[in-house]
């Protein structure tokens, strides 16, 4: 539990890499979900994320552990792992010890991005993710992608885009926008009016968030062109949170499309640095005095309840 917020790690998928970023055979230690963990990628494709520690004599797997034929081996002593944490030999033991295999994690890869399931009490995932059309579409450009460490918690980032008036005067939008959330069980819609000021002008566009729980997002904006934004939010623990961006826009001719990626990114970049040392900060208020201008912050609070477990719940109340 954070001392800062009365929030402990919420349920859900979160992404711990992009696809791209793994080779087959290569080993990475990962920190997230207050955990050490250790991710690889076999021979048949599939990544395995698995808890970080030898049950041998604790050496971290991910700093030194290898792939051969396809299975993870300690640097200490050489004990091998397969891809669903079982231990598969120990080379000078004649008999396997019991409760030597690691705790796997569930992983599911789609739209380039590799997530990993968390839920506090162990429970299997309860729901899917969904594929985004643009995503390895002819029409669309590859992503670009920009990552961030926040010291902050998932809560106060998801929170943001339902957060009308600082787009306005903490963003500079040219004015406050229109936003409406709609939560269906774990998903929450929202949609917003946006103003980007250009040379010839304001030219109004829309956004339109899908969210799924707090770990995966797609924010499509229209407007001057069409972009995408996937984006996930990986808590790293109670109070830190990595921020993964990854921008796609459609695709009008070659340079003109570069270039509106570039500003697109550089956007919203711009005001994610702005929100930063707001969100690192402040403090979190379970009753905070709400005026008739601000966005649907409460429809939000009620919705993001769901991710926590019981407990949490009650301090949050
Ligand atoms: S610590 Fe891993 S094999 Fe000994
Ligand atoms: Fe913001």
């Amino acid at each position: 539990m954070s001392e800062r917020f009365p929030f402990g790690l919420p349920t859900g998928w979160f992404q711990v890499g992009y696809s791209h970023e793994l080779e087959v055979g290569q080993v990475v230690p990962l920190r997230y979900f207050a955990s050490d963990l250790v991710m690889f990628r076999t021979s048949d494709g599939v990544a395995h994320v698995l808890d970080a520690h030898c049950p041998h004599l604790g050496a971290h797997l991910g700093h030194g552990g290898r792939i051969e034929d396809d299975k993870l081996v300690c640097p200490f002593h050489a004990w091998e792992f397969r891809g669903d944490g079982t231990c598969d030999t120990i080379p000078y033991a004649t008999k396997k010890p019991r409760n030597c295999d690691l705790s796997h994690w569930t992983v599911a890869e789609l739209n380039g991005l590799i997530m990993c399931w968390y839920d506090r009490n162990g429970a299997a995932p309860h729901w899917e993710l969904p594929t985004v059309e643009e995503y390895a579409s002819e029409d669309w450009t590859d992503y670009r992608t920009r990552r961030w460490v926040v010291k902050t918690c998932n809560q106060e980032l998801a929170e943001n885009q339902v957060d009308s008036a600082h787009f306005h005067y903490l963003h500079g939008s040219a004015f406050i926008p229109e936003c409406s959330s709609k939560p269906h069980e774990h998903m929450l819609h929202s949609t917003s009016t946006t103003g980007m000021t250009t040379p010839s002008g304001v030219v109004k566009g829309l956004i339109d968030v899908h969210t799924y729980g707090f770990g995966f997002t797609t924010t499509r904006f229209t407007g001057l062109v069409e972009t995408m934004l996937v984006s996930s939010a990986t808590p790293i623990d109670t109070d830190h949170t990595e921020l993964w961006f990854a921008f796609s826009v459609r695709k009008i001719g070659k340079g003109i499309t570069g270039g509106v990626g570039k500003a697109f990114m550089m956007e919203i970049q711009r005001q994610l640095e702005q929100d930063i040392p707001v969100w690192e900060n402040k403090v979190y208020l379970n009753r905070p005095v709400l005026c008739d201008g601000d966005g649907p912050i409460g429809v939000f609070r009620t919705w993001a309840r769901q991710f926590y477990p019981e407990l949490d719940q009650r301090a949050a109340k």
